[in-house]
């Protein structure tokens, strides 16, 4: 009887536990306290604020985290340090305007910082839509003037809108503190923050805090040495420099939900959301590169990921010490082969292809000229590099360096920077040139005579074969050209590709009816069709906001058209016509697979024998595309929302936009920027940017566990390789649960 009380108290408190009412508004008054299990919620549904526990873990914390989608995404946490052991805490704000975590009672344990011991009449609290904390009086109508904000005590997340830099009025400096751990929001070892002297510079410290990645100065549209960073239709980012504050910001163009976060092991990675397969997608990833290390070649050392050894001496400076340099240690850098004497005669060399070096000691104008920096670099001594401070409208304002310049990176950077040299080193474009150079210039001269003359017959003769080409392929496609660009005629006429013209598709797809609306991919929607000979195909209209460029369509088209297996999508046909690029492929009723595997109703029609052969014919699928093909082929985005069933429930491989071509014996490759989808991606291509046939093979392990499973490795966005499927799984609760 005793036991069967205790279930049902058991019961009863579970019932109260979940459906105890949450707090659904977006705003509560001073002195409301809100309990453990009860949650404010923005507006717009976008937030949702109250205590929660990270996965693996019971610790209870107050936080803010995403509510409507990418739902549980934690994005700030108030006591980081201070958690609570139990579900018994309460939270309020107080007529101060501050607010206070208690527990047992009335005693607090973790409280905001506020700069006054005022007394609002009438302060509100409130959760916006941006995933803003505020509090402000109740009776004023100023919707931007904030008792207090947590947007101004950042955690590891930089939300759009959110500022990183410091306030010179208030005194607010806004840094990004990395969590301890996965599951763990205590302070952890890296800092991301705006560094104030000389120019204004975004720094990441790491342990013991030193710097560990500097991005270049802001030249008005992005920071030097991230030319990837281009102004893009689906965020901005600014940087301000003025009197009263410095900050770093971002702001979101369209509907897509995008955070900043500085990640547990030190990356700064871009997530954005894909509504679609319902995971974060890493955009950007700032440890990927190893020259980004600060300071790795020393003063005039620059690194060069593409070379062995990376760090070489800029030109007109040899190692300082030569014996280290030789042996890799580079930290002691390079010095002048002829000194400098601060001589009227000194010149300034220009260099373009160059990340800009630290700013720590420089000093910046907006207003001056090219001409201007160069005379104020002139007349001081201590001057060693000027350029134009901003390259927006042909270039204006002026940076000058003081003393030795660091931390130099080769990358595709246009700008130029002009460095003193002393006018007794010969300069020829950035070369010196002894008289042995000379000798050699004179043969090199003739060399390329006569490798110009080839090079004009060649050209004639391919122009005009090219013309004749023409004529047979007329028809084609207004771009077809494009397809000729790597291809020799042989390889070309190989691939079975039509080209459809988009008022076809247009005709099939009902012009792009959203009842032919069959999802949409990463890189846009598709759509089904019907061709006028009544074939049925699927339409994957690339939308023009999409990542995929035209590197990325160009390479599904030829590389997808020459992949012929069982276990792969059949494209039909692609269509090129002005801004539209459209790739058709075979229909195939039964959708993808992760429809089946994590929908709780679908997941029983797959059979054990069944989910088998899926397996099975997945990597088959593999096989082929890493060792039966001409052409070895990795794949790099295997997920179970990228593998398709067709009437019979045989798998097919798809979405090759991010595909890689390997040639015939070469086994890794390096890449900056990681594509692909979180946890399905290696470890050592996250972090190091290395892919290889082993990435798709650790993705299809991820595959085959899920497929076991029938659980997403990733059902919640913790950013961690060990806080998922992988790690382990047997038994653990919910990996997020605010109840
Ligand atoms: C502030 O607003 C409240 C109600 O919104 C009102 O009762 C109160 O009188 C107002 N106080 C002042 C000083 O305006
Ligand atoms: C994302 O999906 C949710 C539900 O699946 C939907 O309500 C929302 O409008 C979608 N958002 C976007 C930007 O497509
Ligand atoms: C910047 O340069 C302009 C033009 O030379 C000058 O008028 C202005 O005073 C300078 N500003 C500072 C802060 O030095
Ligand atoms: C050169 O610039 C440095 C750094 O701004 C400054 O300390 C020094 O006084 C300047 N020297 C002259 C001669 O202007």
């Amino acid at each position: 009887m005793d036991g069967f009380f205790t279930s049902l108290l058991i019961s009863i408190a579970l019932f109260l536990l979940l459906f105890s009412p949450s707090v659904a508004v977006d705003s509560i008054a001073a002195n409301q306290v809100i309990k453990d299990g009860e949650t404010i919620v923005s507006a717009g549904e976008m937030y949702e604020m109250g205590f929660f526990s990270p996965a693996n873990s019971r610790n209870r914390y107050l936080g803010i985290w995403y509510k409507k989608v990418a739902t549980g995404t934690v994005v700030w946490v108030a006591n980081r340090e201070l958690p609570l052991s139990n579900r018994s805490g309460t939270f309020k704000v107080n007529s101060q305007g501050r607010l206070l975590i208690s527990c047992c009672g009335d005693t607090v344990i973790w409280s905001s910082t506020s700069s006054a011991f005022v007394r609002y009449i009438n302060p509100v609290a409130k959760l916006l839509d941006t995933g803003n904390f505020v509090v402000k009086d109740g009776n004023s109508t100023d919707e931007t003037n904030f008792i207090w904000q947590s947007f101004d005590y950042p955690g590891d997340t930089l939300l759009p809108g959110m500022k990183l830099g410091k306030d010179f009025v208030t005194g607010t400096n806004r840094n990004l503190t990395s969590w301890k751990s996965p599951n763990d929001p205590s302070l952890g070892q890296y800092v991301n923050y705006v560094d104030t002297n000389g120019y204004p510079q975004v720094f990441i410290l790491g342990q013991g805090l030193l710097k560990r990645i500097r991005y270049g100065p802001w030249n008005g549209i992005r920071f030097s040495g991230l030319p990837n960073e281009m102004p893009n239709p689906i965020y901005s980012v600014d940087f301000v420099v003025n009197q009263k504050e410095v900050y770093y910001k971002s702001e979101l163009k369209s509907s897509t939900v995008q955070m900043m976060r500085l990640m547990w092991d030190g990356s700064m990675v871009i997530l954005r959301w894909n509504n679609r397969s319902g995971e974060w997608i890493v955009f950007a990833n700032s440890l990927l590169d190893m020259c980004n290390g600060y300071g790795l070649c020393g003063p005039y050392g620059s690194c060069d990921i593409s070379k062995t050894p990376s760090c070489t001496c800029m030109d007109g400076f040899e190692p300082k010490r030569p014996d280290e340099w030789n042996m890799a240690g580079w930290s002691s850098g390079c010095q002048r082969k002829v000194p400098l004497d601060c001589d009227v005669t000194e010149d300034f060399w220009k260099i373009k292809g160059m990340k800009f070096p630290d700013t720590q000691k420089s000093w910046y104008n907006k207003s001056m000229t090219l001409g201007e920096c160069e005379m104020a670099c002139r007349k001081n001594c201590s001057c060693t590099a000027y350029a134009n401070l901003d390259i927006r409208r042909g270039g204006s304002g002026c940076l000058l360096w003081f003393g030795e310049l660091l931390d130099f990176k080769v990358c595709d950077e246009s700008q130029d920077l002009y460095i003193r040299m002393p006018a007794s080193l010969l300069k020829d474009d950035g070369l010196t040139i002894s008289q042995s150079g000379i000798k050699m210039i004179r043969v090199l001269t003739i060399t390329l005579s006569i490798l110009l003359v080839l090079l004009g017959l060649s050209l004639a003769v391919y122009v005009y074969k090219k013309k004749r080409r023409r004529s047979h392929t007329k028809g084609r496609g207004r771009r077809v050209h494009a397809l000729d660009k790597k291809y020799s005629d042989v390889e070309k006429d190989d691939l079975d590709l039509n080209f459809i013209s988009l008022s076809k598709i247009v005709k099939a797809t009902n012009n792009f009816s959203i009842d032919n609306k069959l999802g949409e991919g990463g890189f846009g929607p598709v759509y089904k069709g019907v061709l006028e000979s009544g074939q049925e195909i699927a339409v994957k209209k690339l939308s023009e906001t999409s990542e995929q460029g035209y590197d990325e369509f160009y390479n599904e088209v030829v590389c997808v058209a020459r992949l012929q297996h069982r276990n792969l999508v059949k494209l039909l046909g692609y269509c090129m016509d002005e801004d539209e690029r459209i790739l058709i492929y075979e229909y195939l009723p039964n959708k993808s697979l992760d429809l089946y595997l994590f929908d709780e109703t679908k997941s029983s029609m797959l059979e054990w024998p069944l989910r088998f052969d899926i397996i099975r014919g997945i990597a088959k699928g593999i096989l082929y595309l890493h060792q039966d093909s001409r052409h070895r082929i990795i794949h790099r985005d295997l997920k179970a929302s990228n593998i398709l069933l067709d009437r019979d429930m045989n798998p097919k491989i798809s979405d090759f936009g991010l595909a890689r071509e390997f040639g015939g014996d070469q086994i890794t490759d390096k890449t900056k920027k990681v594509v692909g989808t979180y946890g399905y991606i290696s470890p050592e291509y996250a972090i190091h940017g290395r892919y290889s046939v082993k990435s798709d093979v650790f993705s299809f392990g991820v595959l085959v566990l899920e497929m076991v499973s029938g659980r997403k490795n990733r059902e919640f966005s913790h950013e961690d390789v060990n806080d998922n499927l992988l790690g382990h799984d047997r038994g653990k609760p919910p990996p997020f649960s605010h109840f």
